[in-house]
């Protein structure tokens, strides 16, 4: 009876650890930034920074412009959203969304004339569509930097030239034409 007992005050406990955990779950959920394929728009629009473009979801463009344009780097506020081309973006989740990435989460979009599609979002295991994992190289930034890369901050170079870059940046297929 008294081994009844402890089997069903386990079960209980399971149960309320279960619950708690299911809470926990919801209320990470329920504090991250909702992000969708109309997040995302002509990548120039953006506010130009140094060759790559940032944004601030939350309305607070001047708090992440403090840290993209400090020369002793800084964590990058909540909201912040970072691209160097239209298919490859970062934005900063509320601290303690994803330690392991800084709370940055990544995406893979598709882009095209009628707008943009999240291929691949997440944290530790988003890929390109050359294979690699964004993680990988990003984390190899010196951490005063806070995973963003551009040239000098510690990670392995992409065999991209500016001018490439810039083209890329301006065929951006979502940009309205000029007449
Ligand atoms: C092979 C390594 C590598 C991979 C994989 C990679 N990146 Fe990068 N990324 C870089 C480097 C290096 C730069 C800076 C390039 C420059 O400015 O010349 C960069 C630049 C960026 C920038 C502009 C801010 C910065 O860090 O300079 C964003 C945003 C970005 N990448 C997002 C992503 C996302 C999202 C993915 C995955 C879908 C990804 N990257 C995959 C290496 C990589």
């Amino acid at each position: 009876m008294k081994k009844l007992h402890m089997i069903l005050s386990a079960s209980a406990l399971g149960a309320t650890l279960a619950l708690a955990g299911a809470a926990q779950l919801k209320a990470q959920s329920d504090q991250l930034i909702a992000v969708d394929e109309s997040t995302f728009d002509c990548i120039t629009e953006m506010t130009p920074v140094r060759g790559f473009f940032v944004d601030n979801l939350l309305g607070n463009l001047d708090a992440t412009l403090a840290v993209a344009n400090s020369t002793t780097g800084g964590t990058w506020p909540t909201g912040s959203m970072v691209q160097l081309v239209p298919t490859e973006v970062m934005i900063k989740q509320p601290e303690g969304t994803s330690p392991a990435t800084n709370d940055w989460e990544f995406f893979e979009l598709a882009v095209s004339a009628e707008g943009s599609q999240i291929v691949t979002r997440g944290f530790t295991d988003v890929v390109n569509r050359f294979g690699g994992n964004c993680l990988d190289c990003h984390i190899k930034a010196e951490p005063q930097w806070d995973m963003i890369c551009e040239t000098g901050h510690g990670c392995d170079p992409i065999p991209l030239s500016r001018e490439m870059l810039t083209g890329i940046q301006q065929n951006d297929p979502r940009c309205a034409r000029p007449e």
